[in-house]
């Protein structure tokens, strides 16, 4: 028996943005924290679930005054919504708030205080782009323009999605207000620095503390090789922020107050409980706080966080733990794919315990990419859940519910050690969810349910129903069964908390936790068997998915003019235009195959030999294989791009790239018409 005194823990997500709708990317997080603290109430631990909405800085502000409302009138709406989805999947906070508190104030002014007074803040003077029609300060993502390095147009300030060169806004050419489009101008500003260098020793020391998963603790060490620098904390107004004490006209930069709203969403919490804030907070031998993020943000919760804490006199996190991002059938979330899912959208098709479980069976403690197959999705789903889980009941209730009255055998019967098997998986399925390796405990679990189902097959209720004489034998086989199938509901709790509240009513048993199964159900009425889980309907993904092309899940980051939002509007409808100067670059020529043959070790490659008249011969790979042979190629035309760059491949130097065509089915030769020659320039 556990004799340990229950660990006080608090757990926070990130908090999510208070512009934008819940997604299935951001619920991996949520998932993932979700499962872990039911998993420690589970366990008998006085665990919480600390989150808020994330309301301050310019796109909130700005999206407010497009909408013609407050930001305080956006973030109270958005709040509403946001938690309305979180609850739809399952999502059990014990407080939800937001940084726009007065909590959040006077903790952001007490953290920026005890820096101030102890000499970690210094006052510097800026330049700054400055839009002069719209009288704001422009952060990089409000400034576009043509990239210094690449030449590709119409990109963010600081970085280029084309070629992924960073750079400082004032490097682009061609530089633009992305509100109106006026050119910038650069302005002085004093800003308030946080000194991070000053926490480089104490920072080093969390670091090895055991708070950071391997991959994290190299990245960490690469930031400590490049330098802590100062990290600007202040914004000019007009700003959705809180004031910097004595600095009127100054405000705390998003990135301030955000985390520290973990400790205001606290202090809300205990002061509607009674439960004391210092407690979480000010001491560290006294609970345990753990961060779960996305791995996007770790710059912030590793470094700036525990280095502000440190400072301020609070505790710093027992852990932070990274994950990695979502894609969907491979790719990143996009809207003209249908893979832009919204949490509300899923919710009117699917069951969200079939994606609580999906996550489930993914996650792992690293910091890993997860994807969403939507196939293996409907596999997995439908085979464990369904097939493993929810039949081993529906195979046998029926039977107690109609032959013995809803009575389990008077004693519980010999299983062959079948439940002290599950018993004893208890403690290693218990470690896996632990260190948050979900993957393997859900396959562990469903180790335990194939030898429960093996057990039912093996004893055929189904044929003892028809014999005679047989009624004890049917009743201790499906007592046998429904008591294993207890177990796995309780082992799969954490993850599946709805499905579990119905098999407990079914059950007619008192909350399942990790510490209440020792003694299996005997001489016991359970209810009647109502169904539990339905397969997955592929159609219902499909719905989903096409309904996903039409909503826009996602707003836009700047979008504050209608004109804007026009062009945000245009861009997604349609394809990315290029102007005839663009076209003009490619340089494409008419070829004639000399010679076609196979390339070792490349199934889908064709080398081909070209003669592109006066320009000489050119050696190019093309992957057209699976629809020519190479000899019928011999003498035929093909449109050639002249001017591409060498591309050196495993086979060999490729001088240029034949254009072909595909419906994803095949592949397909752009032809020429006879009278052309070899060289000619296509226009
Ligand atoms: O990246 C984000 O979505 C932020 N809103 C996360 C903030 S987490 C915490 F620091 F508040
Ligand atoms: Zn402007």
């Amino acid at each position: 028996m556990d004799t340990q005194s229950p660990r006080r823990i608090l757990v926070t997500s990130a908090l999510p943005y208070a512009n934008g709708h819940i997604h299935l990317g951001h619920l991996v997080e949520y998932i993932q924290t979700d499962i872990w603290v039911r998993f420690q109430k589970m366990r008998g631990n006085d665990c919480i679930y600390i989150c808020a909405d994330d309301t301050h800085g310019t796109p909130i502000m700005l999206r407010a005054q497009s909408e013609g409302i407050t930001p305080e009138e956006l973030v109270n709406a958005m709040h509403g919504e946001h938690l309305a989805d979180f609850s739809g999947f399952l999502v059990d906070f014990d407080n939800y708030y937001s940084t726009n508190s007065e909590e959040n104030k006077q903790l952001s002014q007490e953290v920026y205080l005890k820096h101030r007074e102890s000499g970690h803040i210094e006052i510097k003077t800026i330049q700054q782009a400055f839009c002069p029609n719209d009288k704001i300060f422009l952060p990089d993502r409000y400034i576009r323009g043509t990239c210094p390095s690449c030449g590709a147009e119409d990109q963010y300030g600081d970085s280029c999605e084309k070629c992924s060169d960073t750079y400082a806004p004032t490097d682009l050419k061609d530089a633009a207000c992305s509100l109106c489009g006026t050119k910038p101008v650069e302005k002085e500003s004093e800003h308030h620095f946080f000194k991070l260098a000053d926490f480089e020793d104490f920072l080093k020391e969390w670091t090895r503390s055991g708070a950071l998963q391997d991959e994290m603790s190299n990245k960490l060490q690469e930031w400590f090789t490049d330098g802590l620098k100062s990290w600007d904390i202040s914004r000019d107004g007009p700003y959705f922020g809180f004031e910097i004490p004595d600095a009127p006209g100054k405000y705390f930069y998003v990135w301030l107050d955000a985390p520290v709203g973990y400790m205001a969403s606290t202090m809300n919490y205990c002061e509607k409980t009674g439960r004391s804030f210092d407690e979480y907070w000010r001491q560290d031998d006294l609970s345990e706080v753990y961060h779960f993020i996305g791995k996007d943000i770790l710059y912030f919760h590793t470094l700036f966080w525990p280095a502000m804490l440190k400072g301020a006199g609070f505790r710093t996190p027992t852990a932070v733990y990274a994950h990695g991002f979502l894609t969907i059938n491979g790719q990143k979330m996009s809207k003209s794919r249908g893979t832009f899912i919204n949490a509300r959208n899923y919710l009117k098709y699917l069951n969200p315990e079939y994606l609580r479980y999906y996550y489930a069976a993914k996650l792992s403690s690293r910091v890993d990419d997860i994807d969403l197959s939507m196939d293996d999705f409907i596999l997995r789903v439908n085979s464990d859940l369904v097939g493993k889980v929810v039949n081993l009941a529906s195979r046998t209730a029926g039977f107690v519910n109609k032959r013995f009255g809803g009575q389990l055998a008077d004693s519980y019967p010999d299983d062959n050690g079948l439940y002290q098997t599950f018993l004893d998986a208890g403690e290693e399925i218990a470690q896996l969810y632990e260190s948050r390796n979900y993957a393997k405990a859900m396959r562990r679990i469903m180790a335990l349910a194939d030898l429960a189902n093996q057990y039912v097959e093996q004893n055929a209720p189904w044929v003892l129903a028809k014999e005679e004489g047989r009624e004890q034998d049917l009743q201790n086989v499906c007592s046998i069964s429904l008591n294993l199938f207890k177990v796995l509901i309780a082992y799969l709790k954490p993850v599946l908390p709805k499905l579990a509240e119905q098999v407990e009513g079914f059950l007619g048993i008192d909350p399942l936790t990790w510490t209440n199964l020792d003694t299996p159900l005997a001489a016991h009425g359970i209810k009647k068997f109502k169904h539990l889980v339905s397969r997955v309907d592929p159609k219902h993904v499909a719905s989903l998915m096409d309904a996903s092309k039409e909503t826009t899940a996602a707003i836009p980051a700047p979008s504050s003019t209608s004109k804007n939002k026009e062009n945000n509007k245009n861009k997604q409808k349609h394809m990315e235009e290029i102007g005839i100067e663009d076209f003009l670059k490619v340089d494409l020529r008419a070829a004639l195959i000399e010679k076609a043959q196979s390339v070792e070790g490349a199934d889908k490659l064709l080398q081909l030999t070209l003669d592109v008249g006066p320009m000489g011969k050119r050696n190019v790979f093309a992957g057209i294989k699976a629809n020519y042979a190479p000899e019928d190629l011999e003498g035929r035309y093909a449109v050639l791009v002249a001017n591409l760059k060498p591309r050196k491949m495993k086979f060999g130097l490729s001088e240029g790239m034949v254009l072909a065509a595909g419906d994803g089915k095949g592949l397909f030769l752009l032809g020429i018409d006879d009278g052309v020659t070899a060289g000619s320039k296509i226009k």
